[in-house]
C-alpha cells in the first residue's frame, strides 16, 4: 500500500466512525482528569477505527488517545477518535476524527473528518492536500494585521494557561481577530485551506496534530515549535502557519 492508499483507508475508517457518532443516542460521560472528559463514544469510535485499520493492514501498529498502543513502529497509525470532545458532548457541531499514518518515524498521511459539517481533509506525502476531494492551499496573506489566528488556550493546565494568557492579549492587538474552535485538528486544517493564517497552542499531544500536520504541510504551510529552536513535532507546543506570518507570530510568542 502506498501512502495515498493509507490516506484513503484512513478516510474510510473516519467516515465509518463519523456515521456512528452522528447517530448516537444517550451516552455515558466520565471525567479522565480535572476538566477533561471522555465519553462512551470516544471509546467506540477508537475501537471501530482500530479494527478497520488493522484488518486492512495487520502489519501496522496502532496508537490511540483512549487505548494507547505502540509508541514506535515501522508503520503506525496515530488516532484521536474525537478531537473536540467538549464540543461533541454538548451537541456542538464542530468536532473531528483525526487519523495519521507514520512510516519509519515520519508522518506521511493524514485524514481529518468533521462529521458535523461533512468536511473531509486528506493528504499524503508528495500528493498535496484536499478538502472533500478538491485541492487546498494555505492563504497568501503576509500582513499580520489582516490575519485570522486560531488559538488553543491550554485551559486544562494552569501553568500553560498562565503562559498563554499574556500572549492572547499581545496577539489580539496585532492581528485581525482570534478564534478558539475547541478542536486542534480542525484548527490546523483551517490554516491548510486558507480559512485562517495561523494556529497556536501549547501542551498538545501527538494525536491532536499528527494528521493536521501532514495536511498543513501538503497544502504549503509550515509547522514551527512555539518556542524557537525546539522540534515542532516533539514539543507539542506549536505554531502552525501559512509560512508568511509564522516569523511575525514567533516574535510575539518569544518576546
Ligand atoms: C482537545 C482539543 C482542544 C485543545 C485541547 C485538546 P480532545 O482535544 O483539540 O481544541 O485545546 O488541547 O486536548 O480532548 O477534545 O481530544
Ligand atoms: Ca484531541
Ligand atoms: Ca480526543
Amino acid at each position: 500500500m502506498n501512502f495515498m492508499d493509507k490516506a484513503r483507508l484512513a478516510e474510510r475508517a473516519a467516515r465509518a466512525a463519523g456515521a456512528m457518532l452522528e447517530q448516537h443516542g444517550a451516552f455515558e460521560v466520565r471525567l479522565k482528569a480535572e476538566n477533561d472528559f471522555v465519553t462512551e463514544m470516544d471509546i467506540k469510535s477508537e475501537n471501530l477505527i482500530r479494527e478497520m485499520l488493522l484488518i486492512a493492514c495487520p502489519e501496522d501498529e496502532f496508537f490511540g488517545e483512549e487505548g494507547g498502543g505502540a509508541t514506535k513502529a515501522i508503520g503506525r497509525w496515530i488516532v484521536d477518535p474525537i478531537d473536540g470532545t467538549a464540543n461533541f458532548m454538548r451537541g456542538q457541531r464542530l468536532y473531528a476524527i483525526s487519523i495519521a499514518y507514520e512510516h519509519d518515524g515520519e508522518l506521511v498521511a493524514g485524514c481529518v473528518y468533521c462529521p458535523g459539517t461533512d468536511e473531509l481533509f486528506l493528504a499524503a506525502k508528495g500528493e498535496g492536500a484536499t478538502l472533500n476531494g478538491r485541492p487546498i492551499r494555505v492563504s497568501d496573506i503576509a500582513d499580520l494585521r489582516r490575519s485570522l489566528v486560531h488559538i488553543g488556550l491550554g485551559h486544562r493546565n494552569p501553568e500553560i494557561l498562565a503562559q498563554t494568557e499574556p500572549i492572547f492579549f499581545d496577539l489580539v492587538h496585532a492581528v485581525s481577530d482570534l478564534r478558539r474552535s475547541g478542536t486542534a485538528a480542525y484548527d490546523l486544517c483551517c490554516v491548510a485551506c486558507g480559512r485562517a493564517e495561523a494556529f497556536i497552542e501549547q501542551g498538545l499531544n501527538i494525536y491532536d496534530y499528527a494528521a493536521g500536520y501532514v495536511i498543513l504541510k501538503e497544502a504549503g504551510g509550515r509547522l514551527d515549535a512555539w518556542r524557537e529552536g525546539l522540534d515542532p513535532i516533539e514539543s507539542g507546543s506549536i505554531l502552525a502557519g501559512n509560512g508568511r506570518v509564522n516569523d511575525a507570530i514567533a516574535r510575539i510568542l518569544n518576546p
